[in-house]
């Protein structure tokens, strides 16, 4: 059970710092964790967001824990030297192409979301968002027309089997939740999300048991907040699938609390909150460890097996919600050693 933890920049130190006194108090045999520089950190550091030593410790890892990238100070370098080229370096080279967010929402949280509670209650949903392809991994630019007006150009593309690959992963997942995927897509323009939903229906007919529906993303995002609990699995691009996991957070109180999974072929998988290094409150001890915590719950899950003890680090978490431990995030005052200790404590 090697865990390559690559921390990151801003509140990503902070949080997997709670995430991995979690996992060293299971006390898992064969646990090693493996530390890397990643983002803004490694570009000062080292010239890159993704020095090639922490790609070796990601290729060595059986697993990768991470916090989050990006760094104001580095928006204007160029692009390939920017932070938030180690998460997708990371994600390319490692070919991890699912990533999984789920989001739920907790007991006693009902109140605290942006919806009404009887709508929050209902919600269950797993967001599966394609993470190798789409306008993010295009060809791009910025170029001067002939009549010297500067253009910016982004490709966006999916080819068949990148969609299929997806497609079986979402609907293996329909079929061990509700039975239902939810493919959301902009068909009615885009000739790229045309061939999404071409693919979808061709893949479906393997899954007979699992009822496809197809929505346009922009009715996605108003359902979302209408009535997120007709959801169960949603699948969706790379871009759509960011946004709408953003919005999913809010739904169920705080995007402190969505962790994510991005998964390859094989086992290994890459595992980090959903959001980002929040240069607001870095630094302060501010920040919900608690995505984070859930990721590497979802890591024991998914790479290693260990259901019993994933399970326990989500019970964890959702009686330290339960009995009112909360960051400033979801208006409680709470630090983020003080949530982690909480956590362990109910661990
Ligand atoms: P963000 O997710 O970092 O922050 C958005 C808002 O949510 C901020 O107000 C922040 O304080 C709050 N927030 C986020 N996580 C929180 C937590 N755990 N607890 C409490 N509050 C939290 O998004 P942003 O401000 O748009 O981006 C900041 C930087 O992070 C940018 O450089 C961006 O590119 C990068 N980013 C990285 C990742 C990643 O590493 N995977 C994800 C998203 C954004
Ligand atoms: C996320 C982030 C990343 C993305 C950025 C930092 C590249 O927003 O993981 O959701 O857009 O995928
Ligand atoms: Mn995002």
């Amino acid at each position: 059970m090697k865990v390559a933890v690559f921390a990151g920049d801003g509140i990503g130190l902070e949080v997997t710092r709670e995430a991995v006194r979690v996992l060293q108090a299971l006390d898992l045999p064969g646990l090693t964790l493996m530390e890397g520089d990643v983002g803004g950190v490694a570009y000062k550091k080292h010239g890159h967001p993704l020095p090639e030593a922490t790609l070796e410790t990601a290729r060595a890892a059986d697993a990768i824990l991470f916090g989050a990238v990006g760094d104001f100070d580095c928006d204007n370098l160029e692009r390939h030297l920017r932070p938030e080229q180690a998460i997708l370096g990371l994600r390319k080279a490692m070919g991890f192409f699912a990533n999984l967010r789920p989001a739920t929402v907790f007991k006693g949280l009902e109140d605290l979301t942006s919806l009404r509670p009887e709508v929050a209650r209902q919600i269950d949903l797993l967001i599966v968002r394609e993470l190798n392809g789409d306008v993010y991994f295009g060809e791009k630019g910025i170029r001067t027309l002939p009549d010297g007006r500067r253009q910016g150009w982004d490709i966006m593309s999916y080819a068949e089997d990148e969609v299929a690959r997806i497609a079986h992963v979402a609907f293996k997942a329909a079929q061990g939740r509700r039975g239902k995927l939810c493919s959301v897509d902009k068909a009615n323009v885009l000739e790229t999300f045309q061939l999404w939903r071409d693919v979808m229906i061709e893949v479906s007919r393997e899954y007979p048991d699992v009822e496809l529906s197809h929505m346009y993303v922009d009715n996605a995002a108003m359902q979302l907040v209408k009535n997120p609990g007709q959801f169960d699995v949603i699948v969706t691009g790379n871009m759509f699938g960011d946004i709408l996991s953003d919005q999913a957070s809010m739904c169920v109180g705080s995007i402190g609390l969505l962790a994510s999974a991005s998964l390859a072929e094989g086992t290994c998988g890459l595992y980090e909150p959903i959001h980002g290094s929040a240069p607001d409150i870095a630094g302060k001890g501010l920040a919900n460890p608690m995505a984070t915590i859930l990721s590497a719950a979802m890591m024991l899950r998914h790479s290693f097996g260990r259901e019993a003890e994933a399970a326990r680090i989500e019970a964890a978490v959702a009686k330290a919600l339960a009995d009112g431990i909360k960051g400033g995030d979801l208006g409680g005052s709470h630090g983020t050693a003080e949530i982690g200790d909480a956590v362990l404590a109910r661990l």
